[in-house]
């Protein structure tokens, strides 16, 4: 045990915001086995009427996913729409250019709003800004939305989709500022074409909201500038901006690797303030929120995609298999958006199903739950309510990249309604449990309800089909008593401590 000590104040009144529920949101897109061999796979013994895998949506549903981003990715910017509705028969194979697979498009538009409502999830759709624009975005909006009586809704009606599917967040391109995008961009050139497609979208349906382009990453050499120019010329027509990051143990180093929801934390903050100046320079009372809607760890898989070929369907690409130290970097990074609540407002994990997945299946086979399952399962049920801002003291240490780590990450939600409160933490110190002292005295006659904690000895222990070796336990040693909760954090731990009033 560490001689440090951690502690922290808790008070119901201290309030980022109330945590806006699709920063638990996911993404599928077509590529590698997400759709074809994730979340379809017709003859499979699991598989609905539609060729749906039953215990993949299982599995969705226990994370209670709030929206699911679709059908890119790199992919949307050389995709036709047209291609994925209609009769399946008739749909065309296509050279998929993002990621040099072919593409069935077995599964389309409709398919994919009939599996989300199965799994309980809505739709953010992107639209191709890449190859095409204004008129196909308009198009799809018009077949998605519009109720009847016109060429792409009647269209939408006679493939079988008598009801408007009414999706309301939609997402002006992907990563439009990467060179390795189809139809790449430079900030003024996405500018302008983000602000005409989106002026023709509210036309078409004023009750969407959009999602514009930011950077793919912090790296990228046009960050933030790429944000500024985009937000000065299309601020009237969008509603977010969106944000990228993915992370990598590439050089083994955990203690520097852990501390890289830091940048995340930095990333947020640069893009919160670069939204706020331009709201000044235009004098706006409305503000520009973000949505986070590529996250996570990728990095694993990348010397095993060098040596896919070409063309193939529905290959195993970007499958990463997570180990418990990423389980531990998506639980900060989970911590960081709720810190962040008031502006956060949606993020995806990214990906759901497969390619770099909390889900993973076999071709006709299982489906299993990998590290990040379980951080990422307990912030989305458990983190509905206010965040907390939760006035912390924790010993640090330097890494790397990093100074001033604190060893303890935390965020804590509020749920007034059911009358709970849960304190997420990750305690980062490699070699010591952590005792912590928090105050809860403003929280009269709550009690402890459980402690979970997710904990391995080896940071390197990975989940199979076959086996879970990285799965939540309980530590039973913690209490709460005169509103001071103790409890000890194990070493490299994900905890989840959960409160609940006395029913009287
Ligand atoms: O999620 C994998 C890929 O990462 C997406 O297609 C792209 O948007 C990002 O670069």
């Amino acid at each position: 045990m560490s001689n440090e000590k951690a502690k922290m104040i808790l008070d119901k009144n201290y309030q980022i915001a109330k945590v806006d529920e699709r920063i638990y949101g996911s993404f599928i897109e077509h590529l590698g086995r997400a759709v074809y061999g994730g979340i379809y796979e017709p003859g499979h013994p699991e598989a609905d009427e539609q060729g749906f895998r039953k215990d993949v949506i299982e599995l969705v549903k226990e994370l209670q996913v709030p929206i699911v981003r679709y059908p890119g990715g790199n992919m949307v910017s050389a995709y036709n729409w047209e291609d994925g509705v209609g009769p399946k028969k008739d749909r065309p194979r296509r050279l998929e250019l993002a990621w040099r697979t072919t593409e069935t498009n077995e599964m389309g538009t409709n398919e994919f709003v009939d599996w989300a409502k199965k799994a309980n999830s809505d739709v953010m759709m992107a639209v191709n800004l890449g190859t095409r624009g204004i008129d196909a975005a308009r198009n799809l909006l018009e077949y998605t939305n519009h109720a009847s009586g016109t060429y792409y809704s009647d269209l939408r009606r006679s493939h079988g989709y008598e009801q408007p599917h009414n999706i309301k967040t939609w997402c002006l391109g992907n990563e439009m500022d990467g060179p390795w995008q189809v139809g790449h961009k430079t900030a003024y050139e996405y500018g302008r074409i983000a602000q005409e497609t989106g002026k023709a979208m509210k036309l078409v349906d004023p009750s969407i909201e959009l999602v514009a382009c930011g950077s793919s990453n912090t790296g990228m050499p046009t960050f933030p500038e790429y944000e500024a120019t985009t937000l000065d010329i299309a601020y009237n027509e969008i509603d977010y901006i969106s944000l990228h990051q993915y992370y990598g143990n590439r050089s083994n180093d955990t203690a520097n690797y852990l501390a890289k929801n830091m940048d995340m934390d930095h990333f947020i903050k640069t893009v919160t303030s670069t939204c706020d100046y331009i709201k000044a320079k235009h004098r706006s009372k409305k503000t520009i929120n973000l949505s986070f809607d590529e996250w996570n760890v990728w990095y694993h898989s990348n010397e095993a995609d060098k040596k896919i070929g070409p063309w193939a369907i529905a290959p195993p690409q970007l499958e990463d298999h997570y180990n418990f130290e990423d389980a531990l970097l998506v639980g900060s990074m989970l911590i960081t958006f709720l810190q962040h609540a008031d502006r956060v407002k949606m993020a995806c994990l990214a990906q759901l199903v497969n390619v770099i997945a909390p889900i993973m299946t076999e071709n006709n086979g299982r489906s299993w739950k990998q590290t990040i399952f379980y951080p990422y399962m307990h912030t989305s049920i458990y983190g509905r309510g206010f965040s907390l801002k939760p006035i912390l003291t924790s010993p640090k240490y330097d890494s790397k990249d990093f100074t001033d780590v604190p060893y303890i990450d935390s965020a804590a939600v509020y749920n007034e309604e059911k009358e709970e409160v849960t304190i997420f933490i990750v305690n980062k110190h490699l070699e010591s449990s952590i005792p912590i002292d928090i105050d809860v005295r403003s929280f009269e006659d709550y009690q402890l309800v459980e402690h979970i904690v997710l904990e391995n000895d080896d940071m390197k222990a990975v989940n199979t089909a076959s086996n879970q070796s990285v799965s939540p336990n309980f530590n039973k040693e913690s209490k709460l008593s005169d509103g001071s909760l103790v409890a000890l954090l194990g070493k490299a731990s994900w905890n989840v401590i959960r409160l609940k009033k006395n029913k009287k």
